[in-house]
């Protein structure tokens, strides 16, 4: 009976769709945008040692761009509708958004990572439409990446939790890779960004975002075509879910990071995306009686840097223990902006947060809203 039962279990977590990177958009999402990847998300590398250490398991013929065993096809080497220029453009030094978008019926928890490899050399194998990288040379790349993760520690501000069902000493015990919550006790990764239902695309039970941010290594070499790495590690089934986007990376610029901006994405996890999005922003202030929290920014919504126009946040969620202020504001999708948190007095004091500027880009979905958390600085 345990046996039976396990095997279903081993089934069903063959069956059902898992994750795939939306932004920037990779190879394999670009494919279901042309229609020609029925299952962008089932791109899996199994049956492997996933964890609890997350670089055990060799790639195989999957390489860090996935093969997909459910279409046949490899994601490795240009193909028709992906891989031949860069889907966007960076800066070194640039704090930019990433997001993946995980199926409703296949959110097995766990731990992933967003990686670029500096050895061009390495990474040329995997621009060339005409020949398909060997698996030495898929291991190779692999190893790079592993070397040269983005770590979540990186970016300023950020949290960067530890897997609540990893254990102290544990290889996954660390926090510059990103965590999904909890996977027996929480709400595994859709609970990162808690986005509604086909708040992404995937063509089984529906999507939801993953969201965090990675910063482009100040030194990182200019290169007019590389690769964005994105590799998943399940906690419930001994499965990795990796995949690439093809991506430019210019110089650091000489301009503060306050004023430096990500190139926006071009492309979408949707045959027809939503043209805005409710962006509700979301912060913790201790506040004094009849001080008011507003957002401020870069885009009309957000006043447009006036401080005169700016978004009044409500105070209606605060509590102690919780000091929340929060409000939305509609916004295009693929937005790029720039905010900051005001404080104004009662007598009409504003005292604006420190520097650099936050950043955001509005991601590009089939439906939904996201929300911009932070704390008071
Ligand atoms: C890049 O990779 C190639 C191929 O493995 C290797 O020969 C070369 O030494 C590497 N370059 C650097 C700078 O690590």
């Amino acid at each position: 009976m345990r046996q039976t039962l396990s095997c279903l279990l081993a089934l069903a977590a063959h069956v059902h769709a898992h994750g795939y990177m939306v932004l920037p958009m990779s190879r394999t999402g670009l494919n279901a945008q042309a229609g020609k990847d029925t299952c962008p998300e089932c791109q899996i590398l199994e049956p492997v040692t996933a964890w609890p250490d997350l670089d055990a398991a060799p790639v195989g013929r999957s390489g860090p761009c996935g093969y997909n065993a459910r279409m046949g096809v490899d994601y490795n080497q240009p193909g028709a509708n992906w891989g031949k220029s860069p889907v966007a453009t960076y800066k070194a030094g640039d704090v930019i958004n990433v997001q993946w978008c995980v199926d409703n019926n296949g959110d097995h928890g766990g731990m992933f990572t967003y990686r670029l490899c500096p050895n061009t050399t390495l990474v040329q194998e995997f621009l060339n439409p005409s020949s398909l990288p060997t698996e030495p040379e898929k291991q190779a790349l692999e190893d790079c990446f592993e070397a040269n993760i983005l770590p979540c520690t990186s970016v300023s501000g950020q949290p960067c939790a530890y897997n609540p069902d990893c254990k102290p000493g544990e290889k996954c015990y660390r926090n510059d890779w990103f965590t999904c919550n909890g996977f027996n006790d929480g709400t595994r990764c859709r609970g990162v960004d808690n986005a509604p239902i086909n708040s992404c695309y995937t063509s089984i039970a529906g999507g939801y975002t993953v969201t965090k941010k990675v910063k482009i290594p100040d030194n990182f070499p200019e290169s007019s075509h590389t690769l964005l790495s994105f590799k998943w590690n399940s906690f419930q089934t001994p499965q990795i879910y990796l995949s690439c986007a093809d991506v430019a990376i210019r110089g650091s610029s000489s301009l503060p990071p306050s004023t430096t901006k990500s190139a926006q994405p071009t492309s979408t996890a949707c045959a027809s995306p939503v043209a805005s999005m409710a962006v509700t922003f979301s912060v913790k202030a201790k506040t004094a009686f009849g001080e008011t929290i507003k957002v401020v920014g870069s885009t009309s919504q957000l006043g447009g840097w006036d401080a005169a126009k700016a978004k009044t946040l409500s105070a209606a969620g605060y509590t102690d223990a919780n000091p929340v202020w929060s409000g939305s504001v509609t916004m295009p999708a693929g937005a790029a902006f720039e905010l900051k948190f005001l404080r104004v007095s009662g007598s009409g004091t504003v005292s604006w947060e420190s520097d650099p500027n936050r950043q955001y880009t509005v991601p590009r979905g089939c439906s939904g809203a996201v929300t911009i958390t932070g704390e008071w600085r």
